[in-house]
């Protein structure tokens, strides 16, 4: 399990990025989530900032290629010195397979290999939309698992999904596989555009390993505190 919330740093530049990390303790570490916003904005520099800040960092960028050009980039991505970072699982075993190798290929000696994650259908597809557009007659939640069971037979280490399908993701895989997930709201919090919302502790309960918090943390009014709240929440500290 991951202790500590990732705060999602959808930000549109480094300088915003800036200014909220200066709300928290200096010695305070983070685990933070660089998404492609920010990434194509500032490119990899803003991956070697934080970690030279000392926070370690979620890589999002949903890789979805041939094998040998994921393989390649996630070889590059090694290098950063991330903790995770992650593909879509729709490009099939093989490329999982080539994303993992090209991970440990290019990690530096003596440097942890990051945790390779996929995503399964994104949470924004709706069965129908799956079934028209991808052809796929399966219903949403076979098609999940399914993909859960592809990334777990292609060596990653687990999934994003909504804390929701985590226990059955379990059962599909193994109970180490991690079960990421976003949709996090603490109770009382602004829902806003995400669909089926639950709270730290509930995905606790519910099987998540390791939770995504964007807007709860990043829009608070204090955002250290909404943050020390989130976490003891996720842990479990009264
Ligand atoms: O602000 P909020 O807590 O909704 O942010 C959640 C973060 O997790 C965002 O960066 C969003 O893109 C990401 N995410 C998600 N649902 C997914 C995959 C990623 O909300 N299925």
């Amino acid at each position: 399990m991951i202790n500590r919330p990732i705060i999602a740093l959808d930000f549109p530049s480094k300088m915003e990025i800036d200014t909220f990390l200066k709300l928290f303790p200096a010695d305070e570490k983070l685990f933070v989530k660089v998404g492609m916003e920010i990434f194509y904005q500032e490119g990899p520099e803003v991956v070697r900032w934080l970690r030279s800040l000392g926070h370690d960092v979620f890589l999002d960028l949903k890789l979805h290629d041939i094998p040998n050009t994921v393989s390649r980039a996630m070889e590059r991505i090694a290098g950063l010195g991330v903790a995770i970072t992650n593909v879509h699982a729709a490009g099939g075993i093989e490329m999982m397979t080539a994303a993992k190798a090209g991970l440990v290929k290019g990690t530096p000696q003596g440097q942890a290999v990051a945790q390779l994650i996929a995503v399964t259908q994104l949470t924004s597809t709706s069965e129908e939309q799956m079934q028209h557009d991808q052809l796929i007659t399966a219903s949403l939640e076979e098609s999940v698992l399914n993909y859960a069971k592809c990334a777990k037979v292609a060596g990653l280490d687990g999934v994003v999904c909504s804390a929701l399908e985590a226990n059955k993701i379990h059962g599909v895989t193994s109970d180490d596989f991690m079960c990421l997930t976003p949709g996090i709201r603490p109770a009382g919090a602004a829902v806003g555009d995400q669909k089926r919302v639950v709270t730290p502790a509930l995905a606790k309960e519910i099987g998540s390993n390791a939770i995504v918090v964007g807007r709860p943390v990043t829009q608070a009014a204090n955002p250290y505190e909404a943050y020390q709240a989130i976490k003891n929440e996720w842990n479990g500290v009264k």
